[in-house]
């Protein structure tokens, strides 16, 4: 039904992409367009544009809006901090063709980009939206004209997780305003998640968000760090080659 939408949509992104080659070195800023080089793929803008139009904060947004929009964003650079302090990677795909995304959420200073204001953190929402892109990216890799891929599956591991981090007001503004502006996108994007060496107070902050996660909430698994038990919950979960080694997968792990 929704692979239905896509065809459509590429033949009309075809005809504003050539009205909008000329306007192009305006909508993209200059400054931010030295990330990726290359265009991306024709399929991405449908298929990102598809989960927009269905999102909250993006609904208003024309094609060539989010033309625009996704163009920035696949082209920018992050700051070097940033890839540093908050990594996430894509580890491989499931069984029904999901991309696996992995973040070492425990590793993530919040506080610490928030205190330095707000032109770092709106660098930080971009760096969540290019994260965001590029799990479509990996989606739209799986599609064939007969099946689309809609779905990711999320490894959030909490190990180093530093219990002061949810004690800075601003942060926990940030986060939660975050949440309430794009929670749509989990609704839409999220198959499965897997919360690994959770301790009582991230299982707490969850507990807390679970309102304003909604229905993702159900799509969550929690793990304390009993490694033993993760690893046997992740094995069943996932093929071997789509968790890393140090996870407990398989050395032919990419
Ligand atoms: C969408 O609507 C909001 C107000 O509801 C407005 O602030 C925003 O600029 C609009 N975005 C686009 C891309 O038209
Ligand atoms: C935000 O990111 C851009 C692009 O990497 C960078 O040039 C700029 O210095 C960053 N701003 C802050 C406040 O870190």
């Amino acid at each position: 039904m929704v692979l239905v939408s896509i065809f459509p949509l590429l033949i009309i992104l075809d005809i504003v992409l050539g009205q909008q080659k000329k306007a192009d070195s305006i909508l993209v800023n200059p400054q931010v367009s030295t990330g990726n080089d290359k265009e991306p793929p024709m399929a991405l803008y449908a298929k990102a544009y598809s989960y927009m139009i269905r999102s909250k904060a993006f609904k208003n947004y024309t094609m060539e809006d989010s033309i625009s929009f996704i163009n920035q964003l696949y082209h920018w650079k992050a700051p070097q901090e940033l890839q540093e302090k908050f990594p996430y990677y894509h580890a491989g795909y499931d069984q029904y063709d999901r991309p696996v995304w992995i973040g070492e959420a425990g590793k993530f200073d919040l506080p610490g980009q928030i205190r330095k204001g707000p032109e770092t953190a709106h660098n930080v929402t971009q760096y969540l939206f290019q994260a965001v892109l590029r799990m479509g990216e990996s989606l739209q890799a799986k599609d064939t004209p007969t099946k689309e891929v809609r779905e990711i599956f999320g490894i959030l591991d909490w190990e180093g997780f530093q219990f002061t981090q949810s004690l800075h007001i601003p942060t926990v503004n940030f986060a939660l305003n975050l949440l309430h502006t794009y929670h749509d996108f989990l609704d839409l994007g999220l198959g499965h998640a897997v919360m690994i060496n959770m301790n009582q107070v991230t299982k707490g902050l969850f507990e807390r968000i679970q309102p304003a996660l909604g229905d993702s909430f159900q799509k969550i698994e929690f793990f304390k760090s009993d490694k033993a038990e993760w690893m046997a919950a992740l094995q069943k979960l996932l093929p071997s080659n789509a968790i890393p080694p140090w996870y407990g997968g398989s050395s032919d792990f990419k």
